[in-house]
């Protein structure tokens, strides 16, 4: 299974006083050492971490995948349009949101999210879509034409004990169900190290998304034992 390091957190620091550290191209490229297969960061519209500047720098310096999350807006289009990230995942955005809460509503988006993924195929950029696990979200990702589907583990994640199994079924209807559309499916959000074990046992699942529990990890032992230690939990 491949790892997709969202590096976002290491950004959030460098905001926090607005000063050129921690640098996330350092991050980023560590975590590339250490084996991540991909770098995952979000360009938000309040510019909160990521800056437009991180991304013309990481696609510069990554040899891994550089996959850029936005809202699907024109102003993120005409940025990603311009990088050509490998990738683009597009994913809701709130103004006051601490993080990404739930996934794009593509059964009531269909035809300008339809418009928005031609917009950034037609760019050479691969799509992907960040969705719930839920089969109607899946089949109108598929009949929008995207390359592949992130499925939002978050619910799993959140979920007490009575409720993980549930939630975790749901992940793999969802996947199966994609990979039968040959999707290619990715999943993420409030991955760690503790609940990673039976995500990374689905099969249909090529690729996980983490940030929060690996940067948090980085701080304490450094990001490239961060990255080789959540690899080592991954198939
Ligand atoms: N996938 C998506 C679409 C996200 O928005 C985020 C958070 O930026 C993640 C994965 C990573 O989530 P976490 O930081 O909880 O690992």
């Amino acid at each position: 299974m491949r790892l997709g390091v969202n590096i976002d957190h290491v950004a959030t620091v460098r905001q926090a006083r607005q000063v050129r550290e921690p640098e996330p191209v350092t991050a980023a490229l560590l975590a590339e050492l250490a084996g991540a297969d991909g770098i995952t960061v979000h360009l938000r519209g309040d510019r909160r971490h990521i800056q437009e500047r991180d991304l013309d720098l990481l696609k510069e310096v990554l040899s891994v995948k550089l996959n850029i999350e936005m809202a699907a807006t024109r102003e993120m289009v005409t940025i990603a349009r311009r990088v050509t990230p490998a990738q683009v995942t597009l994913v809701p955005e709130r103004p006051n949101e601490l993080t990404t809460t739930g996934g794009l509503d593509v059964v009531r988006h269909a035809e300008p999210l339809k418009n928005t993924v031609v917009r950034l195929q037609e760019a050479g950029i691969q799509v992907s879509l960040f969705i719930d696990a839920d089969l109607k979200q899946v089949r109108k990702a598929c009949a929008i034409g995207v390359e592949a589907i992130e499925i939002n583990t978050g619910p799993y994640a959140d979920s007490s004990e009575d409720d993980q199994r549930n939630c975790l079924s749901k992940v793999v209807s969802a996947a199966r169900l994609a990979k039968r559309q040959r999707l290619e499916v990715l999943a993420g959000h409030g991955l760690t190290y503790m609940n990673i074990g039976p995500i990374a046992s689905i099969e249909e699942i090529v690729e996980v998304n983490i940030g929060h529990s690996l940067v948090s990890r980085a701080v304490l032992v450094g990001i490239k034992q961060a990255v080789r230690e959540m690899r080592h939990l991954l198939a």
